[in-house]
């Protein structure tokens, strides 16, 4: 067990299974060690099988490489962009059926901007029965489009990376804060309606503000930092230390405004919550590894799968669209990178609670996945500020307990 102290408390932590302890005294409580001695090699068992397992449930498939903005940090190579390759209905249509061989589940229309084509997307979704979602810029919604969205219980996620309009619509182009605005109001509180904020220089002193303009609006925000993926995206990466003090502020922000009745969630910092609470049942893989890229989930493009979005462009990851129902043999690279191979993080007390993402950014700036993370003490931070808001009993308005009850009751 690691021993390290928060503020004025003490955690221990055994970073195999992310079993922890918190307590004031100088040792941990006899009765939490024989514990832990009991159920330690059932965790490391479910550890395993959650880290290690490939299971695609969920596919974000890319139709179209056109987008109708340019935004500066944009991890789809603006060669692809400006290539434009894109699915007929016959090809789209085709991966459709063809992916439910993988028991995939979940299907999300993604970038570059999936509404450029509109009709294919549309059409799909009234053809098969999976669990969509569209992840968009916004520019092309209409207010039928969101009744046909609602109507049909598709998960939306719309681009927002500030509520100053100077800032939006300079990182997102000219008129996209009145769009985004908009759309809030048209959306009307629809619950499968989420945000993200892409975090970078330009907005990382906006957090709390961005939370409390959403606030009553939205229930979940997902706030990601930006990826040095491309040139554009490492020269608008955010100082680490002085971005995590801002996205704590608007985790704070959060939890108050759930407290007072308007839930709203930072997907990131909920997920870090549950690798600490209920680590075998995080739904984002970014900070696990493996990761989720090519095990879990695969981003299919008009020229190839890749195993995930940040990989598009990097062509030796990439698999013809031929190799579909074989996706289980390919992608090795990506599902051997695990922290046990990386330097510093080898020993990290978190290095299950963070693993140390993301290996396409690392990639492309060090020509290797197995360096540490730029954002490593933007990790650390946010990992030692859950372990506050547990210790201070505000776990509640981050995730919801009861519906983890019985899978603790379980593990236990
Ligand atoms: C690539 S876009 C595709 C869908 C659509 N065009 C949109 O902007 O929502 C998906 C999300 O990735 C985010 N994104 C783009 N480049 C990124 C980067 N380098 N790092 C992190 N997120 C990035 C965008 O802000 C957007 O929220
Ligand atoms: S982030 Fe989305 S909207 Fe912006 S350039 Fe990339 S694909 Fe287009
Ligand atoms: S990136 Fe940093 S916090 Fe994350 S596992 Fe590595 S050393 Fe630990």
């Amino acid at each position: 067990m690691d021993l390290i102290r928060i503020d004025d408390f003490n955690v221990a932590i055994d970073p195999e299974t992310n079993f922890w302890s918190i307590f004031d005294e100088e040792d941990m409580p006899e009765e939490v060690f024989d514990l832990f001695d009991r159920i330690r090699d059932r965790l490391l068992e479910k550890m395993k099988k959650y880290r290690f397992e490939v299971e695609f449930k969920t596919v974000y498939l890319n139709p179209t490489e056109k987008c109708n903005a340019c935004c500066p940090y944009c991890y789809i190579p603006p060669e692809t962009r400006g290539r434009g390759m894109e699915m007929d209905y016959k090809t789209l249509r085709d991966i459709l059926e063809r992916v439910e061989t993988l028991s995939v589940e979940n299907v999300i229309f993604h970038g570059a901007e999936p509404l450029t084509v509109r009709d294919l997307i549309f059409k799909a979704m009234n053809e098969f029965d999976y669990n969509f979602g569209i992840q968009t810029n916004g520019f092309l919604l209409t207010e039928e489009d969101a009744d046909f969205l609602i109507d049909r219980d598709v998960n939306v996620g719309l681009s927002f990376d500030s509520h100053h309009r100077e800032i939006e619509d300079l990182l997102r182009g000219n008129g996209h804060y009145e769009k985004i605005t908009s759309l809030l109001d048209i959306f009307d509180g629809y619950r499968r309606l989420n945000v993200i904020t892409t975090i970078n220089k330009l907005n990382y002193e906006h957090l709390p503000g961005i939370v409390d303009f959403l606030a009553g609006k939205i229930e979940a925000v997902l706030m990601n930092p930006v990826r040095g993926t491309s040139r554009g995206g490492r020269e608008l990466r955010p100082d680490p230390v002085k971005s995590s003090k801002y996205f704590i502020e608007a985790v704070n922000r959060a939890i108050n405004h759930t407290k007072d009745g308007n839930r709203i969630v930072i997907g990131d910092f909920a997920n870090i919550m549950l690798g600490i609470v209920a680590p075998y049942s995080r739904v984002l893989q970014c900070d696990i590894s493996p990761c989720g890229a090519g095990r879990r989930f695969v981003s299919i493009c008009p020229d190839g799968v890749y195993p995930c979005g940040e990989f598009i462009g990097m062509n030796e990851f990439r698999v013809p669209l031929s190799e579909i129902e074989n996706l289980y043999s390919h992608f090795d690279s990506v599902r051997n990178r695990t922290v046990e191979r990386i330097g510093e993080c080898r020993d990290c007390t978190f290095r299950n609670m963070c693993g140390n993402p993301c290996p396409a950014e690392i990639y492309s700036e060090h020509g290797t996945m197995f360096e540490k993370s730029y954002y490593c003490e933007f990790y650390k931070n946010m990992i030692e500020h859950a372990f506050r808001v547990i210790r201070r009993g505000d776990t509640e308005s981050v995730i919801r307990l009861k519906s983890l009850k019985k899978m603790y009751e379980l593990t236990v």
